[in-house]
């Protein structure tokens, strides 16, 4: 073992503890092995030789570069271009509607949405481009947060591997990116749409404007089921009245106290 140190009960309840306490984050038990196995390799590359070290670190060192990249191992970022496309297809649908019901869109030209959780930066892009093909007359003010700074940072970049040729079609790819020797470009006219900023879901937030759209897509499946209420109860006071919100495929509001109104699976109105 190259630790002084077995990972027991107590110190998995520990780790867990602080985990759900700092980012709401639930770890069950059959995924012990995997969340030893994440702690491990921080240590291991960060020579910290004992989980009680680490804690220490952990709760003395928030917001620090090391302690950030501890947050990025501890959490999930798969994401994709145009990942779960019927989102669009429904937005593409509804937006004519929902224009119509708040003429505050149509008159100022201009659409707020927040990507909640939005990783490597997958997401706002695809909405950004979504907006230009299907809305070019509609400003789309996209606020893109993350609590994972360094998936921010390739967020920010905007350089995704070649194999995102894969994920989007060639159209999307001829028009919105540019190949260099890192990969593909994203093209910097669709950065000026969004915003990128760090932010725990789990702190308290409330926005001088709020939001039309509110996109928090495969983040709260890491949540306790109050974690998850209390957030939906928070993005519920982000929206403006008939604003939307849209959730993962594998998630849903069932069993949370609020007050959203369904439209289909994973899409609710407010
Ligand atoms: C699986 S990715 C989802 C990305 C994108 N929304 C999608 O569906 O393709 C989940 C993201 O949620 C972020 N996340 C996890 N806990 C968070 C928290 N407490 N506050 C903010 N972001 C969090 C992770 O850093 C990760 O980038």
């Amino acid at each position: 073992m190259p630790y002084k140190q077995q990972f027991t009960d107590k110190v998995y309840f520990q780790f867990t503890d602080y985990l759900s306490k700092k980012f709401g984050m639930e770890c069950k038990t059959n995924k012990r092995q995997m969340l030893q196995s994440k702690i491990d390799s921080f240590m291991r590359i960060n020579q910290i030789e004992s989980y009680d070290k680490l804690l220490d670190f952990l709760k003395t060192n928030e917001d620090t570069e090391q302690w950030n990249s501890f947050v990025h191992k501890i959490t999930t970022h798969k994401t994709d271009f145009f990942r779960e496309n019927q989102h669009f297809v429904f937005l593409k649908e509804h937006l004519p509607l929902m224009m119509q019901k708040n003429r505050r869109i149509v008159i100022n030209k201009e659409i707020r949405i927040w990507s909640a959780g939005c990783s490597s930066g997958e997401e706002p892009y695809t909405l950004a481009m979504f907006f230009r093909e299907n809305f070019p007359d509609i400003y789309p003010k996209i606020l893109a947060t993350d609590i994972s700074t360094e998936s921010l940072n390739t967020a920010i970049k905007g350089i995704y591997p070649y194999t995102i040729k894969n994920e989007i079609q060639p159209y999307y790819l001829s028009k919105y990116f540019t190949k260099d020797v890192k990969g593909f470009q994203i093209n910097p006219d669709l950065k000026r749409f969004i915003t990128f900023r760090s932010f725990n879901l789990t702190k308290n937030f409330k926005f001088k404007k709020n939001f039309d759209i509110i996109f928090c897509r495969n983040v709260m499946i890491y949540f306790s089921e109050k974690v998850r209420e209390t957030l939906v109860n928070k993005f519920y006071h982000s929206l403006v009245n008939s604003g939307i919100f849209i959730i993962g495929h594998s998630e849903s509001l069932i069993n949370l106290k609020q007050n959203f109104k369904y439209i289909k699976p994973t899409i609710y109105l407010k």
